[in-house]
């Protein structure tokens, strides 16, 4: 039941859009109607750039001209690659992401324009650039040559190619794609909802991108992939799982990557994740992150009956994957700035601005007192 006392915002319609749609009790999630079941078995990222922002899937021409269009668009501009080195010396990478996307403004080719058109290419081209930020502030901090994107390499395979410096295999790249794929979209998360606030002051596209990346940050949020890391770490092996569960129920702790304030079923997202980390456990030889998860998760919901969500196995295949922890919430926003930008166009094609109401529980009104007599 929603909080009456409107908390959060529980059950509150803050916006139409025709881009996604959640059914919580049945665990279903649809990208403009397809089911995202079928999408993560036979769709690219590329494709689902498209889907959202076009409404309909490209035909063989249409996601040629999408991945071209990506691919062309992948390179910072020169304000951007002059503060990424500084960035890289101590910025946490979400602040570094937050900082080079409103920087980034300041060069995009298509200035203030506002235009519809305008905005669709910086959509675009933002889209194209995320992942370029993240490897090559990683290929930074570590002292490593950066690895220029290449144009034939699919956005997950560039990005995996751009961050390790060898090309992924087929099976590698596509399962990285898979993740991007299920991280696109998911109706009025609050990092999609701060980007349409934002975006409904009639405020510019990379200050509502800016405003997202703010609201990601957060470990209630994005950031829950990373304290599942950190979880996975912690405990080490399996049979220590569930002592170390219980302990955090005990300190009315919360688990990271568990509930959902709209999922009160499987996450249908997590249900390819844990499938994906299962083999990659297999493959890499190395069960330890998939197993100790395995044991959590059953932990959690024999004692609370509460479902992983999608940042849960996200953590462990991208440990196998062999992403550092902290590029885990960037990387979400590589595949979530395809749905912030759809969204933030959305919400200007019928714009109203968003300024919900409040009730108020101060003091009743009454009389100044002068500062002598406080
Ligand atoms: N671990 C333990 N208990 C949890 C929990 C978790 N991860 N998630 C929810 N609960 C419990 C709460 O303690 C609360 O119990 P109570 O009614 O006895 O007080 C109840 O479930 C409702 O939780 P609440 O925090 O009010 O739900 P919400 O809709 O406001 O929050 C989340 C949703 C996602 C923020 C919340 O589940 C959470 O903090 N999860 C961990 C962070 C995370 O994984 N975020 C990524 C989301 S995709």
């Amino acid at each position: 039941m929603p909080d009456k006392s409107g908390k959060g915002l529980e059950g509150v319609v803050a916006a139409e859009t025709a881009i996604s749609d959640i059914d919580g009790q049945k665990g279903l999630l649809y990208y403009v109607g397809y089911d995202i079941h079928d999408l993560a078995t036979h769709a690219s990222f590329e494709e689902i750039i498209y889907l959202l922002h076009h409404l309909e899937l490209p035909n063989e021409q249409q996601l040629e001209e999408m991945r071209t269009a990506v691919s062309r668009e992948r390179e910072p501009n020169a304000l951007a690659m002059e503060l990424i080195p500084t960035l890289a010396e101590s910025t946490p990478a979400m602040s570094m992401l937050r900082t080079i996307v409103s920087i980034s403004s300041a060069q995009d080719p298509d200035g203030p324009s506002m235009a519809e058109e305008a905005n669709y290419r910086k959509a675009i081209r933002l889209t194209a650039v995320f992942p370029t930020f993240v490897a090559y502030f990683d290929r930074l901090r570590n002292n490593q040559p950066l690895i220029p994107p290449d144009g034939s390499l699919s956005q997950a395979g560039n990005f995996l190619y751009m961050l390790k410096g060898d090309k992924a295999d087929d099976e590698a790249a596509r399962m990285f794609d898979i993740c991007l794929v299920l991280h696109a979209d998911h109706t009025m998360n609050a990092s999609t909802f701060a980007a349409r606030v934002c975006a409904a002051t009639l405020s510019d596209i990379h200050s509502a991108l800016t405003a997202a990346i703010a609201a990601l940050k957060g470990p209630l949020h994005g950031g829950a992939n990373e304290a599942v890391m950190k979880m996975l770490k912690e405990i080490k092996e399996p049979a220590k799982a569930r002592d170390y569960i219980l302990k955090k129920f005990e300190a009315k702790e919360k688990i990271m990557g568990f509930g959902h304030r709209v999922y009160k079923t499987e996450d249908p997202r997590a249900t390819h994740l844990r499938a994906m980390s299962k083999d990659l456990a297999e493959k890499t030889g190395d069960g330890s992150y998939y197993e100790i998860s395995q044991a959590i998760e059953k932990t959690v919901m024999d004692e609370k009956g509460i479902y992983p969500n999608v940042d849960f196995y996200a953590a462990s295949v991208y440990g196998y994957l062999g992403i550092p922890t902290d590029l885990f919430t960037p990387i979400f926003a590589c595949s979530r700035v395809s749905g912030w930008t759809a969204h933030v166009r959305e919400q200007y094609a019928d714009n109203r601005l968003i300024r919900p109401d409040h009730d108020y529980v101060g003091p009743d009104p009454r009389t100044w007192v002068s500062i002598s007599d406080r």
